[in-house]
């Protein structure tokens, strides 16, 4: 029975800022070991990462196209692929390697158009590979908690969505100031290489999957207003959405919110309860049913349920955060691709992970937003 997996990565130099977010998130259960990267277009960036991973020279490549097909022809070639390049990487370097017989974990927004999205799809079950789009949030233990809670029909029907997800760190960028107070890569604002949103294809599209895994609704149709302030891709987004069960919300992403860091906060309402959850402290989960005080589940704690306890990995109180839930993620994708090779079917929590059809639906409510906005807002399919 094969127990660990090697794995490749492309992006994620010593100085990007997921890659080494990844990286940690697979050593946390030890079961897949790094062989192979191309980490960086710049060589001498690709080759210090290579040497700090101990990544053999001869795996170490130039481009994502040599290494997806060297280590597809290789006997002990990488079972798996983490895409941490900017977004204009992601689809040809995911059909790169699933075209080589290697599964794919892939960054979110998984691609610009829903065609390239579709045929990744394709691609990946002709040839029986699994695909991940990394919505990380999801990995956290307490919005299992939420989702759990919820699709059991424990807070009734869900008729009302409020989420946010407020940065302040392209504050500047409006207007003729220079302070930048956290560094992120500036691709985000180039629309050849984030596609066509900065604002909503960077931070919306987690509230929109976050609320999708906590609920388990689709989205229907979004009417956004996007702003811009004279740069070329939007850095704030204000959008109503419908869901299919004809429940409606209220999404608000943001990169210009004086005071906030990371501030993803998701309040689902119900007709017996409501939840929240807030990102920058995520280890708890604010619970109230109607009529009743408001409790505060913390993780850890026996009254949550079997599938948040075995997500949990420290007692309560000890903060679990972003690299927990990215270890999350992959605890199940490491376990899923073992089990695959070791000729077992997969079921249940084996695909809790995102899909590729969350990174499918991801991509479209992106470019809803955007071509509602172009629209004055109007109501538009996702
Ligand atoms: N899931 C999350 O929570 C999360 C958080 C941050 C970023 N992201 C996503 O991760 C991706 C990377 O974001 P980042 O902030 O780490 O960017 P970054 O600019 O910090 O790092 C990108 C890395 O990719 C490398 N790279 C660029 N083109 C390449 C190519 N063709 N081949 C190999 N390497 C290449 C760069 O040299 C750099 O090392 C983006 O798609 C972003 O949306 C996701």
């Amino acid at each position: 029975m094969k127990k660990t997996l090697s794995y490749g990565m492309v992006g994620g130099s010593l100085t990007a800022f997921i890659g080494g977010v990844h990286r940690v998130g697979v050593d946390f259960d030890g079961r897949a070991f790094l062989k192979a990267g191309c980490f960086s277009q710049n060589e001498a960036k690709n080759k210090e990462c290579a040497e700090f991973y101990q990544v053999d020279d001869e795996r170490t490549y130039k481009n994502f196209h040599e290494m997806a097909e060297k280590e597809g022809s290789r006997e002990d070639g990488i079972d798996f692929v983490t895409i941490t390049a900017p977004n204009d990487v992601h689809y040809e370097a995911a059909k790169a390697f699933l075209e080589n017989g290697i599964h794919v974990l892939c960054e979110k927004p998984l691609c610009f158009e829903i065609g390239q999205a579709e045929e990744l799809k394709k691609i990946a079950e002709e040839k029986n590979l699994l695909f991940c789009v990394n919505y990380s949030y999801s990995g956290n233990a307490m919005v299992k908690e939420a989702r759990e809670l919820i699709t059991s029909g424990y807070i009734g029907d869900v008729i009302n969505v409020n989420a946010e997800y407020l940065q302040e760190y392209l504050v500047d960028d409006i207007g003729a100031g220079d302070q930048v107070m956290v560094k992120l890569s500036s691709w985000r604002k180039d629309p050849a290489v984030a596609g066509i949103s900065n604002c909503v294809g960077d931070i919306g599209t987690h509230i929109e999957n976050t609320v999708s895994y906590m609920t388990g609704l689709k989205l229907k149709r979004v009417a956004a207003k996007l702003d811009y302030w004279g740069q070329p891709l939007d850095l704030n987004a204000n959008i109503l959405v419908e869901f299919e069960n004809g429940a409606h919300g209220v999404f608000c992403s943001s990169q210009v919110c004086v005071g906030h860091m990371n501030g993803l906060v998701v309040r689902i309402f119900g007709t017996k309860g409501a939840i929240e959850w807030v990102q920058e402290n995520p280890n708890i989960l604010y619970v109230t049913l109607k009529g009743q005080p408001t409790q505060i589940y913390n993780r850890g704690m026996g009254y949550v349920t079997e599938r948040t306890a075995e997500v949990s990995r420290i007692p309560s109180g000890h903060p679990e955060g972003l690299y927990v839930a990215f270890a999350n993620i992959y605890r199940v994708w490491i376990s899923s691709i073992l089990k695959l090779k070791n000729g077992e079917e997969l079921s249940g929590y084996d695909y809790d992970f995102p899909s590729i059809d969350d990174g499918i639906e991801g991509v479209k409510f992106i470019q809803a937003c955007v071509k509602s906005s172009k629209n004055d807002a109007v109501w538009t399919e996702v």
